[in-house]
């Protein structure tokens, strides 16, 4: 199945299941102060689950656009690092408001998984929290899973909750192991080897977690599920890697046509890149713009590490705009707002790209002489903020920079500069503001 084939085949599973179809919402949260981006298929609908509003249908199902790269959820370290992590993807998801509960969600994700799309049981491992007996029970009566391959785990892997505040509860995650042979598995790799891809959550949401950090018991229980289409379109079209599927693939061929540089040669830009451009595309779609501060800066670090990565493949004029065109016909069917905005995107991103690059060049060979320089294993805050102030390098940049040099950066001493440049704008604000006075008196 391609992509949007496994994306239909989910939605109408649940469609014949009595679900109603719900569209997206946007990339930028609307109403949600806790939320930069939006991290989850359940963020719009956290009114219900907080019994703010009454839904129209008891169930629901759709395909969500998430970005994860700030606050609880945040997948930006692992990008392009592995083959499976990513700063924008899509969660499929089933809800149900107060209706089904464990039951139906673990039947109903094992027939879909094990019937309809065949995924080889003896691959499949289960966590339940360590302290619901109930899903560990249910696993083991309403399917034909072999009990030894459900695990009960603790609260980091199964208690899943959306950010500091907000509906939560514990959880049950279907994982796959996508290594060659099958009898290298093992329990003990499952959340910690990347042999193990999670595919599916299946969250039971019956708590707030409120600001003071404490849980209340919500009203009604609820079922909120997340499966990552990118995860199982690789699994599903048998690859290891969701580059390889036809969601990135275009993507990764239009940027070899780009460089004349083979993928395999030097996977990590790409791959970085490839992402890269899913995340700008979307949130800029949505509305976002990059800017100095807040959502705004996400969208200008993400840009600039890609920029940067295309260094790494020769690139030295504005591309990443270039593979817009190539995004939006991967998504036309089910987000057609790439193509439809996309003159719009092209021109944001270019401008940003342009601006960037007045400074990239020079940048990066500032940083080759810090390095040079470099007494131990610690850029200093100073050299960081110097990277930042003159040459536009986002903190995380020259972090991950170091990084792959097997060098950090001094984060306090970034701040503390940072701080100090702050202090002195201001002062010379008030001067500024006490100059005009005197001008006008
Ligand atoms: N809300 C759950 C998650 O994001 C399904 O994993």
């Amino acid at each position: 199945m391609n992509s949007a084939e496994i994306r239909a085949s989910f939605i109408n599973f649940f469609k014949e299941k009595e679900h109603t179809f719900i569209r997206s919402s946007s990339v930028v949260p609307i109403d949600d102060p806790t939320l930069l981006f939006t991290n989850a298929g359940m963020n719009q609908f956290k009114p219900i689950f907080l019994d703010k509003i009454k839904p129209n249908n008891l169930r629901a199902v759709n395909t969500q656009k998430c970005i994860r790269v700030s606050g609880k959820h945040n997948d930006l370290e692992e990008v392009g690092v592995d083959k499976f992590h990513h700063t924008f993807f899509e969660m499929l998801g089933n809800w149900s408001f107060g209706d089904y509960y464990k039951e139906e969600a673990i039947r109903w994700a094992w027939e879909l998984f094990t019937e309809i799309w065949k995924l080889d049981k003896k691959r499949l491992w289960v966590t339940v929290f360590k302290d619901d007996d109930v899903a560990y029970d249910l696993w083991i009566k309403v399917t034909d899973i072999d009990p030894a391959r459900v695990i009960r785990c603790g609260k980091k892997d199964n208690f899943w909750e959306m950010g500091e505040t907000g509906p939560c509860g514990p959880c049950s995650e279907i994982h796959y192991f996508i290594g060659e042979d099958i009898n290298q598995q093992d329990a003990k790799g499952v959340n910690h080897s990347d042999q193990y891809w999670e595919l599916w959550n299946l969250v039971f949401i019956q708590n707030n977690r409120k600001s003071d950090g404490s849980l209340e018991d919500l009203p009604s229980k609820h079922v909120d599920t997340g499966a990552g289409l990118e995860r199982i379109a690789a699994v599903m079209q048998a690859k290891t890697s969701n580059y390889d599927t036809d969601l990135f693939l275009p993507i990764i061929e239009e940027l070899e046509k780009l460089t004349k540089i083979e993928y395999n040669r030097t996977p990590i830009p790409f791959r970085v890149i490839a992402d890269h451009v899913r995340m700008l595309g979307f949130s800029i779609a949505d509305g976002a713009l990059p800017s100095n501060e807040g959502r705004g800066y996400v969208l200008r670090r993400i840009l600039r590490r890609a920029a940067r990565f295309g260094r790494e493949l020769n690139l030295h004029e504005p591309f990443i705009y270039k593979l817009i065109d190539s995004l939006g016909n991967i998504m036309k069917e089910s987000f057609p707002e790439i193509n439809e905005k996309s003159s719009h995107i092209k021109n944001v991103l270019e401008a940003e790209e342009i601006s960037f690059n007045r400074t990239l060049d020079r940048g990066l060979n500032h940083f080759e002489k810090i390095v040079d320089q470099l007494a131990g294993k610690t850029i200093n805050g100073l050299d960081a903020f110097k990277l930042y102030d003159t040459y536009g390098f986002p903190l995380d940049l020259t972090q991950l920079m170091a990084k792959e040099r097997g060098l950090e950066v001094d984060e306090d001493g970034f701040k503390i500069s940072m701080n100090e440049q702050k202090n002195r704008a201001r002062k010379k604000d008030q001067f500024q503001k006490d100059d005009d006075l005197l001008e006008w008196t």
